[in-house]
C-alpha cells in the first residue's frame, strides 16, 4: 500500500517537472522568436546602423545589406533620374568595342567613344524576323539610358561605372544579329564574323578583372536565337544566359534555376481596342506554321492530319514572313484559340503572337520553358496539352470545344492584362518586357551571390577564372534544322 502511494507521489512529481519544463520551453522560444523578428536577425534594417562598416571580413557590409533589401522589396522607383541605390538592380557593362554590339547594326562610332549618343540618334535595328530576338537591343538601349538625366522609364536596372558595386555584369553582344547577318564568310574573310566575334569575346572576358573575380558566373550573356553563340556557349556555361528556350543546350550549360527565359518579340500587330467576343472570333483554333518539322516537330504533322477536316479550324503552311502579316493578324485576331506546337525547338514566336491577338493560346509543347513563370500563372490564360494526349483522335477538339463561354472570355480579359509584360520597347515602360526581365535577373542575384561565397572557400587554392569546357557534348548534333 505504501510503495503503491510513494510510486503515485513521485509519478505525480515528475509529471509537474515535466510540464514546468515543457511550458518554459515553450516560453522561452515565443520570446526568442519574438524578440529577434525574422529576417532583420541576420539583415540589419537599417545600413546606416551597422556596427563595424569597416570590418575587414566584409569591405563593405552596409552595401551588402542595402542590396539584399533591394532585391527582397522587388519594388520599381518613381520614375525621373535614376539613382543607383533605388534600382532593384545595379549592372555593370563592359564596354565592348561596337563591332560586338551597335557596330553590327552599322553605326559608326565618333571619335574614341564606343556607345552612340542616344539621347541625339538611336542606330535602327533590322527588320522583319531579325525582330523576334531583339531583346539584346532593348536591355542594352534601356541600360544605356538608365544614366541619362530626366529619363522616363523606371529604374529597375541601373547601370554603375564601378562593378564592385554592381549586382550583374552584362555583356553586350548582339549574338542575335550576329547570328542572323554575319554567319557566312564574307569574301575576303574566310571564317564568318560571328565565329569571329564569338572567339574574341571568350577572349576578352576571361582577362577581366570582373570575371576572374566571378569566374563568369555573375555575367549575363544573351544568346536569344537559338543558334546564337554556338561557338562559345560551352565555355560561357557559368554565365546567366537570356534565352528563348533550352532546347540546345544541355542541362549542365543552361537551365531554368540558373538562366533566364525571355518573351520573343512579337510580329503579330497588338490587337488595339480589342472589342471582340466568343462570338465574333469564328475561327475556334487557329495555327500558322511549318507543317513538317524535324525532331519534336512531328507532331504538328499528325495534328494537321488529325484537325483538316474541322471547319473552324484554320491550319496554314509556312512561317509568317512579312507579307504573310497581315494575313495571320487577321486569322489570329478572329480566332477564339491559337496553337502553339513544339517545333524544332520548344518554343516558337506563335505563343507571343497569340497573346498579342489576345487569342487563348493553347500550347502543345512538353518541354517548353516560359518568361517569368516564377510569378506568372500561365494556366489562367492558356490552355496546356501534352503532346500524348493532343495526338488522340477526337482529345483536342473535344477538350476546345468544351470550354464555356465565361471561361474564354476570363482567359481573353487576363490576356489584355498581361500583354504588356511581353511588349519590348524603347523607352521602356512600367511591367514591360524589359523591366520584366531586369526584375528576373533580380530575382537570380540571391542565388549568383550563394554561389559566389561557396566559390571563395576555396579560392586560395583555385583559379576561378578558368572556363571549363563540356567538350564531350556535341551541340551540333542539337542543331539540324532552322528554326521557324
Ligand atoms: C569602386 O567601389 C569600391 C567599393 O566601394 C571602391 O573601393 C573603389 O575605390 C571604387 N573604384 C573606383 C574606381 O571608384
Ligand atoms: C483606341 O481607343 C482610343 C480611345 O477611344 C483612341 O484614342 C485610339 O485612337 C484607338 N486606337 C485604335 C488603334 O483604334
Amino acid at each position: 500500500m505504501a510503495d503503491k502511494s510513494l510510486n503515485l507521489v513521485c509519478r505525480n512529481s515528475l509529471f509537474f517537472i515535466f510540464s514546468v519544463a515543457t511550458l518554459f520551453f515553450f516560453l522561452s522560444w515565443f520570446f526568442l522568436l519574438g524578440s529577434t523578428d525574422g529576417p532583420n536577425f541576420i539583415e540589419n534594417p537599417n545600413p546606416n546602423l551597422n556596427p563595424n562598416p569597416n570590418s575587414n571580413l566584409n569591405p563593405n557590409p552596409s552595401r551588402e545589406v542595402g542590396r539584399q533589401i533591394h532585391v527582397r522589396q522587388q519594388r520599381e522607383p518613381d520614375a525621373g533620374t535614376c539613382d543607383p541605390k533605388n534600382a532593384i538592380l545595379k549592372v555593370f557593362m563592359y564596354d565592348l568595342t561596337p563591332d560586338f554590339h551597335f557596330g553590327l547594326l552599322e553605326w559608326q562610332p565618333e571619335g574614341n567613344g564606343v556607345w552612340p549618343d542616344i539621347s541625339r540618334t538611336i542606330p535602327d535595328y533590322p527588320g522583319g524576323l531579325n525582330l523576334q530576338h531583339s531583346i539584346e537591343y532593348w536591355l542594352t538601349l534601356d541600360l544605356l539610358s538608365s544614366t541619362l538625366p530626366g529619363r522616363t522609364a523606371p529604374c529597375t536596372a541601373v547601370r554603375v561605372l564601378n562593378s564592385s558595386l554592381a549586382d550583374v555584369v552584362f555583356v553586350p553582344f548582339f549574338s542575335a544579329v550576329s547570328y542572323n547577318r554575319y554567319s557566312k564568310p564574307r569574301p575576303p574573310e574566310k571564317v564568318g564574323r560571328n565565329k569571329v566575334l564569338q572567339e574574341r569575346l571568350v577572349k576578352y572576358l576571361v582577362k577581366q578583372e570582373e570575371w576572374k573575380r566571378s569566374g563568369g558566373r555573375d555575367h549575363i550573356v544573351l544568346a536569344h536565337h537559338p543558334n546564337s553563340m554556338l561557338d562559345s556557349r560551352m565555355k560561357l556555361w557559368p554565365c546567366m544566359f537570356v534565352l528563348s528556350d533550352f532546347g540546345r543546350y544541355p542541362p549542365n550549360v543552361a537551365n531554368v534555376e540558373k538562366d533566364i527565359i525571355a518573351p520573343y518579340r512579337h510580329m503579330i500587330r497588338n490587337y488595339v481596342n480589342d472589342s471582340s467576343d466568343f462570338d465574333s472570333r469564328t475561327t475556334l483554333l487557329y495555327f500558322q506554321g511549318a507543317i513538317y518539322r524535324k525532331d519534336g516537330g512531328f507532331i504538328r504533322q499528325e495534328l494537321f492530319y488529325l484537325l483538316k477536316n474541322e471547319k473552324d479550324v484554320h491550319f496554314s503552311f509556312g512561317s509568317i514572313r512579312q507579307n504573310g502579316i497581315s494575313q495571320a493578324t487577321r486569322g489570329m485576331h478572329s480566332s477564339k484559340f491559337c496553337l502553339n506546337i513544339a517545333g524544332d525547338t520548344p518554343s516558337s514566336n506563335r505563343l507571343f503572337d497569340a497573346i498579342a491577338s489576345h487569342c487563348v493560346p493553347v500550347i502543345i509543347s512538353d518541354e517548353i520553358e516560359l518568361p517569368y513563370e516564377d510569378v506568372l500563372d500561365y494556366s489562367e490564360f492558356s490552355v496546356f496539352v501534352r503532346a500524348s494526349d493532343a495526338v488522340k483522335k477526337g482529345y483536342l477538339v473535344k477538350l476546345i470545344r468544351g470550354i464555356s463561354r465565361e471561361k474564354w472570355t476570363r482567359m481573353w480579359e487576363r490576356l489584355k492584362e498581361v500583354e504588356g509584360m511581353f511588349e519590348y520597347r524603347y523607352p521602356s515602360q512600367k511591367g514591360d518586357a524589359v523591366q520584366m526581365i531586369w526584375q528576373a535577373v533580380a530575382r537570380k542575384v540571391p542565388l549568383v551571390r550563394l554561389k559566389l561565397h561557396r566559390l571563395k572557400r576555396f579560392s586560395r587554392y583555385e583559379d576561378g577564372s578558368k572556363p571549363r569546357r563540356f567538350s564531350r557534348f556535341d551541340v551540333r548534333k542539337l542543331i539540324q534544322a532552322e528554326t521557324v
